[in-house]
C-alpha cells in the first residue's frame, strides 16, 4: 500500500472547462490565491487547455498576464498547464519554432508542470514541445508526458506500458494517464498501474480522470492502491458529473487510510468555502449548468465521453433528425474502428461524432466525408492507433495512395507565423506573448488587443485632461 499520493487541484482550469465551459474569469478567485498557496497541492492546474481561448474570445483577459498574477500570488506552488503537443493550444499543427517559443514564454511567465499530450499519442507529435520544455526548464519545471486513455481492441494494457516506456525514453520527468471520458474502471487503473510500476520503476505516474459516469472515486482509490503518485481533483463544490472528484472527500479518505497527502484540512475546506457563492452565481445565470454536475453511466455503454454526447444531440436536434439518434450511436463504433481507434478527445472526438450522423443521415458509410476526416486518412494528424480501413484509405487517396508524414521535417521546421504576425499587427503587439496569442486565435487575439489599444488611449486623454 501506497504511504503517500499528492494532489493537483484542478478548479481554475479543468472542473471550471468541464462544468462551465471555461466562464470563470481571473477576478473571480485572485481572492483564494494565497491561500491555495499554502494548501500544500502537488499543483494547481490553472492554464492551458481551453483557458486561453476563453480568456481571449469571451473574457477579454490576457491569458499571459492571467500567468503572470497567478505566478504572483501563488509563489510557492507549481503551476500547471496542459498543452495539445504540436497544436498548442489550438486546433492545427502549428510549426516547429511556433511550438517553441509558445512552450519558452509559459516558463518564462510562470508555469512550471507542462502536462503535453497528443490525440492520437502519437508521440512524435509531443517531442518539440518536450525538447523545447527541457530547453528552457528552470529547476522547478516539471515535463510531463501525457497519454489520451481510451479502450479499443488494440489499446490493451500492453500497449499502454510500451507508450509509458517510450516517454520514459524520450525524457519527460513524470507520466499522466489522462481518462478524459471517465470509462476508466476500478480494476483497469489497477492492472494500468502496476504494469506500468513495474516496467518503468520509480517513475511518478499521475492519473486524471473523471466523475461523468460514477467511477472515479473507485478508480482512483484502487490506482492509489496500486502505488500511482499524484491524483487529479477539483474543490468539492467544483467536483464530481463532468469534473474530478472532490478534494476533501479524497484526502478524507485517503487520511482514514493512513496516507498522506501532504494537504492542510482546514486549508482546502477554506478554499471550498470561497468558492461556493462563486459556483452558486454561475448556477443562477445559467452558466453552470446542473446537469453536468450529475452522474451519467451512459458513457459505458456507448465508450463515448459525455460532451461528444451532448454534441450529437444539439447537431440532431438543429436538424430535426433525433428519431436517427440511436442509429447514429450505434454507428460510431463502425466509424472509430475504420478510423483505427482514435482516442475520443477534442478534435476527434467531434470528426467521429459528425461523421456517425452524416453516415445515419444519408442513410450510405461515407458518401460524404468531412474534410477534416479527409486530413486525417491523409496522415494531417498522425498515425492512428491500428491500420485505417483500406475502403475509406482508397477513397480518400485513390487506389495506392500512401498518407503523408505529419513531421516532415522539412515542411514543419520553421515557418513565417512569428514575421507575418508582427508585420500585421505593427503597434497593437507589444511582446512575444502578444505576437502568440495572435497566432494560436487571429480573430479573437486582434479584437483583445484593438480593445486594450482604444481602452489605452483613453484613457491616456483622461489623464492630460487632469494634469
Ligand atoms: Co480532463
Amino acid at each position: 500500500m501506497a504511504k503517500k499520493v499528492q494532489i493537483t487541484e484542478t478548479v481554475l482550469r479543468d472542473a471550471n472547462q468541464s462544468l462551465m465551459a471555461t466562464r470563470l474569469p481571473y477576478a473571480d478567485y485572485e481572492g483564494i490565491l494565497s491561500t491555495m498557496d499554502k494548501a500544500g497541492y502537488y499543483s494547481v492546474e490553472c492554464w492551458g487547455g481551453a483557458t486561453f481561448d476563453s480568456c481571449l474570445r469571451y473574457l477579454g483577459e490576457d491569458p499571459w498576464e492571467r500567468l503572470r498574477n497567478l505566478r504572483k500570488n501563488l509563489p510557492n506552488t507549481k503551476l500547471q498547464m496542459l498543452l495539445r503537443g504540436q497544436n498548442l493550444l489550438g486546433y492545427k499543427h502549428y510549426h516547429d519554432d511556433v511550438v517553441e517559443k509558445f512552450v519558452e514564454l509559459s516558463i518564462k511567465n510562470g508555469i512550471d508542470v507542462i502536462r503535453i499530450f497528443d490525440a492520437l499519442n502519437d508521440f512524435r507529435n509531443i517531442k518539440t514541445a518536450l525538447e523545447a520544455t527541457k530547453k528552457y526548464a528552470t529547476a522547478n519545471t516539471v515535463a510531463s508526458g501525457c497519454i489520451s486513455y481510451t479502450q479499443s481492441p488494440v489499446h490493451t494494457v500492453e500497449k499502454y506500458i510500451e507508450m509509458c516506456k517510450e516517454l520514459k525514453e524520450m525524457g519527460f520527468d513524470t507520466i499522466c494517464l489522462k481518462d478524459m471520458a471517465g470509462t476508466m474502471s476500478p480494476y483497469e487503473a489497477e492492472h494500468l498501474i502496476k504494469g506500468i510500476k513495474d516496467a518503468i520503476g520509480d517513475m511518478p505516474i499521475a492519473l486524471h480522470t473523471h466523475c461523468t459516469t460514477g467511477m472515479a472515486y473507485m478508480t482512483l482509490m484502487k490506482a492509489v492502491d496500486s502505488g500511482v503518485d499524484i491524483i487529479d481533483c477539483a474543490t468539492s463544490c467544483f467536483s464530481n458529473g463532468t469534473s474530478q472528484p472532490a478534494t476533501e472527500t479524497m484526502f478524507y479518505a485517503l487520511s482514514q487510510y493512513g496516507i498522506e497527502t501532504g494537504l492542510d484540512e482546514k486549508l482546502i475546506n477554506e478554499v471550498n468555502d470561497y468558492f461556493k457563492p462563486i459556483k452558486q452565481k454561475y448556477v443562477d445565470a445559467g452558466v453552470l449548468n446542473p446537469k453536468s454536475m450529475a452522474t451519467d453511466a451512459q458513457a459505458l455503454v456507448y465508450k463515448v465521453p459525455g460532451g461528444m454526447l451532448s454534441n450529437m444531440i444539439a447537431n440532431l436536434t438543429d436538424m430535426h433528425a433525433m428519431d436517427k439518434f440511436e442509429e447514429a450511436l450505434a454507428e460510431i463504433p463502425a466509424v472509430r474502428a475504420d478510423m483505427g481507434y482514435p482516442p475520443l478527445v477534442t478534435p476527434l472526438s467531434q470528426m467521429v461524432g459528425n461523421q456517425a450522423v452524416t453516415n445515419v443521415l444519408l442513410g450510405e458509410r461515407y458518401k460524404q466525408i468531412s474534410k477534416e476526416i479527409q486530413n486525417y486518412i491523409k496522415g494531417e494528424y498522425g498515425i492512428a492507433p491500428a491500420p485505417v480501413s483500406k475502403e475509406l484509405e482508397n477513397k480518400i487517396l485513390g487506389e495506392g495512395g500512401k498518407p503523408v508524414d505529419c513531421r516532415d521535417e522539412d515542411v514543419k521546421r520553421t515557418g513565417n507565423e512569428l514575421k507575418e504576425a508582427k508585420e500585421y499587427l505593427g503597434d497593437l503587439a507589444k511582446s512575444e506573448e502578444d505576437l502568440m496569442s495572435y497566432i494560436c486565435f487571429p480573430p479573437q487575439a486582434e479584437k483583445y488587443l484593438k480593445d486594450r489599444k482604444a481602452k489605452e488611449e483613453n484613457s491616456a486623454t483622461y489623464s492630460i485632461v487632469e494634469v
